[in-house]
């Protein structure tokens, strides 16, 4: 068995050394995107792994493979949109993903803005770079065992938080659909999303982006959020109308925002950017905020969640191959 991978990027090379030495199969790495042109690169392999944003929608990159005798490509993501799934089902081809990699990073990444937020640490390093290291009220803070966290979607990675949000000593609420009875071990279920809005010092989201979750938190709910609250996205930047909370923010009636994601996003993750880009964006004026803290989508970005990726793509393929089913295939 050969495969081919494509994008792989300098931190992803321990994971594929790694799983060469306990498979024995062969991996030829590759640091270019699947493309048109280059899927030429694949004859003589029998499977191909990617990582990669950029659409793959073009009908010669699925015909090209199925003629190379390619019955595979695993997404080293969650996400399958960037390829066309009907052409590749029409070639042949099986579109497998990594529908989690580690609840645990994204969970953690959650915690970490709440806790810096909630101790005010960006203004106390702005007040230490000017030479003030004097105790003043504006950065006396809460401590988490006198809070009460509010998980929104508490699946996998919410259940999580809510575990390390209690193990911090917080009060933890949840809102959900469903409920999830490993959460519940660690939560009580609000009835309403504005309730648990209503009562949580520290919001924390960790809902898929569908139609329903569009702005969940929006100009007319986030008037209902406890005075002086925190609200955390490390879900998707769509769930925030971000132009309704900026206001909230400046205001001071919200303590301070933690996001990894945002709705404008694609602007600037995982690239380097002429800053001039994102003057008059919101995330500029995010960015200079003292009471906000952005993460440009580097959640998941853990060495446990990306040995997961890898391995398990590489896995997909592996048990394809070998057994004919394929796990968590998309098409
Ligand atoms: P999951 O499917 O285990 O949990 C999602 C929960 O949201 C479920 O319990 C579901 O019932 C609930 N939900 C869905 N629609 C809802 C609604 N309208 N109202 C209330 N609850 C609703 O998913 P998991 O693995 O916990 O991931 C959650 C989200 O985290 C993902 O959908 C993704 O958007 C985000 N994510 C972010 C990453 C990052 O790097 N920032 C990385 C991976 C995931």
């Amino acid at each position: 068995m050969k495969i081919f991978a494509y994008n792989v990027e300098p931190y992803e090379m321990e994971a594929f050394t790694k799983w060469m030495d306990e498979t024995g199969i062969e991996v030829k790495l590759y640091d270019g995107l699947l493309t048109p042109e280059s899927v030429e690169m694949t004859k003589g392999y029998d499977a191909v792994t990617t990582c990669q944003v950029p659409p793959m929608k073009d009908e010669e990159i699925y015909k090209k493979l199925n003629e190379y005798g390619i019955k595979h490509i695993a997404s080293r993501t969650a996400g399958v949109d960037m390829f066309d799934l009907e052409l590749a089902r029409k070639y042949d081809v099986t579109i497998t993903n990594v529908p989690r990699y580690s609840p645990h990073a994204i969970a953690e990444m959650a915690v970490t803005h709440a806790m810096v937020l909630l101790r005010n640490i960006k203004a106390i390093e702005k007040k230490q770079e000017l030479g003030n290291f004097k105790w003043e009220k504006p950065v006396l803070s809460k401590e988490m065992r006198s809070c009460t966290v509010g998980i929104v979607g508490t699946g996998f990675i919410g259940s999580t938080a809510a575990k390390l949000f209690k193990g911090l000593g917080a009060e933890v609420i949840g809102y959900d659909l469903v409920k999830n009875p490993e959460a519940e071990k660690v939560l009580t279920y609000t009835d309403s999303l504005e309730e648990l809005l209503g009562k949580s010092d520290i919001v924390s989201l960790h809902l898929p982006l569908v139609d329903a979750t569009y702005h969940l938190i929006n100009a007319d709910n986030i008037k209902l959020m406890k005075p002086g609250s925190i609200i955390i996205n490390t879900g998707r930047g769509a769930l925030i109308d971000i132009e309704a909370l900026i206001p909230h923010l400046e205001s001071g009636f919200l303590k301070g925002a933690g996001m990894d994601v945002l709705e404008c996003e694609a602007i600037y993750v995982n690239q380097n950017v002429d800053l001039d880009k994102i003057k008059g964006t919101p995330v500029e004026k995010l960015m200079n905020m003292e009471n906000v803290r952005m993460t440009g989508h580097y959640a998941f970005f853990t060495e446990t969640a990306v040995d997961n990726l890898v391995s398990t793509s590489l896995g997909n393929i592996k048990t394809h191959l070998e057994t004919g089913e394929a796990p968590n295939c998309k098409n």
